[in-house]
């Protein structure tokens, strides 16, 4: 990759204090970008700006809970005060969750829906002016789940199919005024994101029920963002078993589900019996 492809754009990751967004953070600050990231724990803000600082990059820190429409709009009026302009957004703060939906709290579902589906509505409509403006990139960091159902994640699933299907509608009602639209569909990375997830009622998993050393990397997940970004691709999916997913999931879709029940059965501590 070219150092200087990304010279001069202004670059906001919502949720870059942990995995992919800060590996975007990372990969897009070296192609030359300004980078601003938010995140909800601003002791995580300034460790990464801290992090990235010894790689030589500097990042803006904006402490903003993705969820919240006023923190969107002040993160967008932020970024527009300090370098001007925004080209490209990445839509990419987000939680996951793993519970039966016959024992989930309509909270937990609420508070998936609100950070990956609102969120991601929220940060877009506060940078779509300035990104029209520079006919720049709105990306969507969306999932295999945003067009394959997974048991005991049906938040988590309709919070990425709800993107899916904003950006599909988005991307052809911006296509003339020559804005970007990208939706990347990351299969298993390893991050976070499974620690995080939510419990029926909640509470933090606390630990990844797969092997997260057999996931592709969430800096390998960011070089393809980037390469997708300056190609002006429409979509991305990743990893040969999400590829996979998506051609069987076309062809033979109720036999794919047997598929998927079974591979979610292995798990650890699955909710399967
Ligand atoms: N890892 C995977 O296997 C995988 C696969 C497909 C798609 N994805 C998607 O990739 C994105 C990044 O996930 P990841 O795997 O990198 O997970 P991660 O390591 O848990 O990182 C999630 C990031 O989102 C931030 N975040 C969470 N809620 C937020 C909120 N309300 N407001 C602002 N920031 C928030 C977290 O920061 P704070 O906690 O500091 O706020 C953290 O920086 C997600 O949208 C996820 O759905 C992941």
């Amino acid at each position: 990759m070219k150092e200087d492809s990304l010279k001069d754009k202004v670059v906001i990751v919502t949720g870059a204090t942990s995995g992919i967004g800060e590996s975007c953070a990372r990969v897009f600050g070296e192609a030359g970008a300004r980078v601003a990231i938010t995140g909800r724990n601003q002791e995580k803000l300034d460790a990464t700006k801290e992090k990235l600082a010894a790689e030589g990059l500097n990042v803006l820190t904006i402490l903003a809970d993705a969820s919240v429409i006023a923190d969107n709009q002040r993160m967008a009026e932020t970024v527009l005060s300090e370098y001007g302009k925004i080209d490209i957004l990445i839509n990419n703060a987000g939680i996951s969750m793993r519970a039966l939906f016959e024992n989930l709290d309509f909270e937990v579902f609420h508070k998936v829906m609100e950070t990956n589906f609102w969120g991601t509505v929220y940060a877009t409509k506060f940078c779509l002016p300035s990104i029209i403006e520079n006919k720049g990139t709105v990306i969507g960091i969306s999932s295999i789940n945003g067009f394959r159902g997974t048991p005991a994640r049906t938040a988590y699933t309709a919070s990425k199919f709800a993107m899916n299907g904003f950006f599909e509608s988005l991307r052809t009602e911006v296509m003339k005024k020559g804005v970007h639209v990208l939706v990347a569909c990351p299969g298993f990375t390893a991050s976070n994101i499974r620690k995080n997830a939510l419990t029926a009622h909640g509470s933090l998993q606390g630990e990844s029920p797969r092997d997260e050393s057999k996931m592709m990397s969430s800096e390998e997940v960011a070089e393809e963002i980037l390469n997708a970004t300056l190609k002006r691709k429409r979509d991305l999916t990743l990893t040969t078993q999400g590829k996979l997913l998506k051609f069987l999931n076309k062809w033979m879709p109720g036999r794919l589900d047997h598929i998927v029940y079974n591979q979610l059965k292995k798990e650890k501590d699955s909710p399967f019996h």
